[in-house]
Parts: structure tokens; C-alpha cells; sequence
């Protein structure tokens, strides 16, 4: 297990995974409660969410694993980053935040 590799893409945190030469990229945002994931686990071609664990695949930003939570996660997916020429987001990133303090 290790950390992501996160680079910035127009003020956003990005995941990135290279493999075979291909650079995979992801907005480091999870879409369950809109957690950042630059302090997640990444396990192979896998990062781990550290707030409820839900597992997404590097490679095509599905979700593997459902979070460990009341609260689903109905279609999650990563949001996918094209780096070659000009960055684009496939779809606007939303804002993460930290849980609030009870
Ligand atoms: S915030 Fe990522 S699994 Fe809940």
C-alpha cells in the first residue's frame, strides 16, 4: 500500500497511476461525501477512500466497493482527467471538505 501521486491541474488535486506507459489521472475527490483522497491508500490499480472505504479503480474510475456507510453511493465514479494538451475535467469538480468536528 502506498500513497497517491497528486499533482495540480488548474488549482485541483488530481490522482494519477501509470501503467503500461499510460498515465491515468482523477480528480482526488470522492464522490460519495466529498472527501479528498490525497491521503488515501492506493492498493495496485485501486484507491481506497480513508473515510468510509469505498474502492474505485484507477484504471476506469468505477466504484468497486460500496462505502462503509448509511449513506449510499447510488452511480459513484471517479471524475476523469485528460491530460493530454490542454487538462479537462470530464465533469466539474465539486469542492471537497473535511467532516465537521462533533
Ligand atoms: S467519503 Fe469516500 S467513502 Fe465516504
Amino acid at each position: 500500500m502506498s500513497h497517491p501521486k497528486v499533482i495540480k491541474v488548474k488549482g485541483f488535486s488530481v490522482i494519477t497511476l501509470e501503467k503500461n506507459d499510460k498515465i491515468y489521472a482523477w480528480y482526488s475527490g470522492c464522490p460519495h461525501k466529498r472527501r479528498p483522497l490525497d491521503e488515501a491508500e492506493i492498493d495496485g490499480d485501486t484507491v481506497i477512500c480513508p473515510f468510509h472505504g469505498a474502492v474505485f479503480s484507477l484504471i476506469t474510475g468505477d466504484m468497486l466497493k460500496p462505502p462503509q456507510s448509511k449513506t449510499p453511493c447510488e452511480g459513484c465514479k471517479l471524475i476523469r482527467v485528460n491530460l493530454e494538451g490542454e487538462p479537462t475535467f470530464e465533469i466539474d469538480p465539486f469542492p471537497v471538505s473535511l467532516p465537521h468536528r462533533k
